[in-house]
């Protein structure tokens, strides 16, 4: 039976941080704004979670979760089966969220002071939990070639010193979707191999590969480099289940893993039991809702990127190979930036991301989240179209006159 992403559930008043926060946030109501900012899904999960979830709140108790081996040999089977990605159980310890394992990481592996490396612009939190644990934010601006992200490794060296002590890596790329090559990302993490800098690889977007494209874990380029690279990957982003913040960090090295699990020791990380159990449903019955719901994300992805680009005379939308999240340039739109923000917001009533919050090289960017019933990212672009109605108009006028 084909799974049903059209249908609209209404999540208004579930508190939704994407729809219920809008209205305070960017000053659009619920009732008639379209939320395109938050990374969540407007979609239920795979029936097999919402059935555990039922059969949970049934028995009623949610006292502490304990043994995990289901939890741990479902991720095993996830990332073997869907990644061939070869990982030992005991190499998995939960965490509250990747944004929190990767700054739990940072407190273990650096000092006050150190560097770490960001290929910029880059989800918006790599800069938040750098700078909220006071580590200086190293930015590697990302070229762009042919419409796509490259790392500019000419300049890297030049970047990092001997107080750089970890890359935040994210692979797949958000924004931007880049989905980064066997070659690119031997070459980056021979860079850090050289330096003695580890690797931290964000890997939330895994999943979530069109089709052509294959993501490659960090870890499993080498055994050299497994042992310098602390994996967060979660069924979070590819099964919407991010309220749960439930993630995994991966760690095959065995002093990185006592290091990294003194210090989550220390902050009394444990494991959440709804998460827990979400996790363990979502990979063990996940696979055909993953692959149909990844098709379903690229035909909005198309329509997005057609319909903006003829709607706004100027826009350049990054062509994604993964994610849900499309990124687009409004550098060439003959208007000030913060006028296109206020059309596609006060005007269309969409709320979207800001790119300048994604760090340096998003300053002229807006980010769409297209995970969502197709008839919602058609409704958005129809607002949009009107409000750039006037643009297109000069720019037909124009192309006429340039023609006569
Ligand atoms: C690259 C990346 N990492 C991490 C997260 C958030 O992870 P968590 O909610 O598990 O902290 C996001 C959310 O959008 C993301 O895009």
């Amino acid at each position: 039976m084909a799974i049903d992403f059209d249908s609209i559930v209404d999540r208004k008043n579930t508190h939704s941080m994407k729809w219920d926060e809008m209205e305070s946030r960017y000053g659009i109501s619920a009732e008639d704004g379209i939320p395109m900012w938050v990374a969540d899904m407007d979609f239920r999960p795979p029936q097999a979670v919402n059935d555990m979830l039922k059969a949970q709140a049934e028995h009623g108790i949610n006292g502490y979760y304990g043994d995990d081996d289901a939890f741990k040999q479902s991720i095993v089977s996830w990332m073997d089966r869907r990644h061939g990605f070869t990982v030992e159980k005991d190499w998995i310890s939960t965490v509250p969220g990747v944004v929190a394992g990767y700054s739990l990481a940072i407190q273990a592996f650096s000092e006050p002071g150190d560097g770490v490396l960001v290929f910029s612009p880059v989800y918006h939190a790599f800069g938040r939990a750098v700078h909220a644990n006071n580590r200086k934010l190293i930015e590697s601006q990302l070229l762009i070639e042919g419409g796509q992200y490259k790392i500019d490794f000419e300049t890297l060296p030049s970047l990092v010193d001997k107080k750089t002590k970890i890359l935040l890596l994210c692979t797949p790329h958000n924004p931007g979707g880049r989905v980064w090559t066997r070659e690119e990302l031997e070459q980056i993490c021979a860079f850090c191999l050289e330096r003695g800098i580890l690797i931290i690889s964000d890997e939330i977007h895994e999943d979530l590969v069109f089709s052509g494209y294959k993501h490659i874990p960090t870890a499993t380029l080498s055994p050299e480099i497994a042992a310098r690279t602390i994996t967060f990957s979660a069924a979070s982003k590819t099964f919407n289940l991010a309220g749960f913040m439930t993630a995994a960090a991966i760690i095959s090295d065995e002093d990185i893993r006592k290091r990294y699990a003194a210090q989550a020791n220390a902050c009394g990380i444990g494991p959440n039991r709804l998460g827990s159990l979400a996790t363990t449903a979502a990979y063990n019955n996940g696979d055909e809702w993953v692959d149909a719901v990844v098709e379903y994300i690229e035909g909005n992805e198309k329509l997005l990127a057609e319909g903006l680009e003829a709607a706004i005379p100027g826009a350049k939308v990054m062509r994604l190979h993964s994610t849900y999240l499309s990124w687009v340039d409004v550098s060439g739109v003959d208007l000030p930036f913060n006028e296109v923000l206020r059309r596609i917001e006060r005007d269309a009533k969409v709320a979207v991301n800001h790119g300048a919050t994604f760090g340096k090289g998003g300053e002229t960017f807006v980010r769409f989240n297209l995970a969502c019933p197709r008839a919602m990212v058609t409704e958005a672009i129809a607002r949009i179209e009107a409000a750039f109605a006037d643009l297109r108009s000069q720019s037909g006028t124009a192309a006429a006159q340039e023609q006569a």
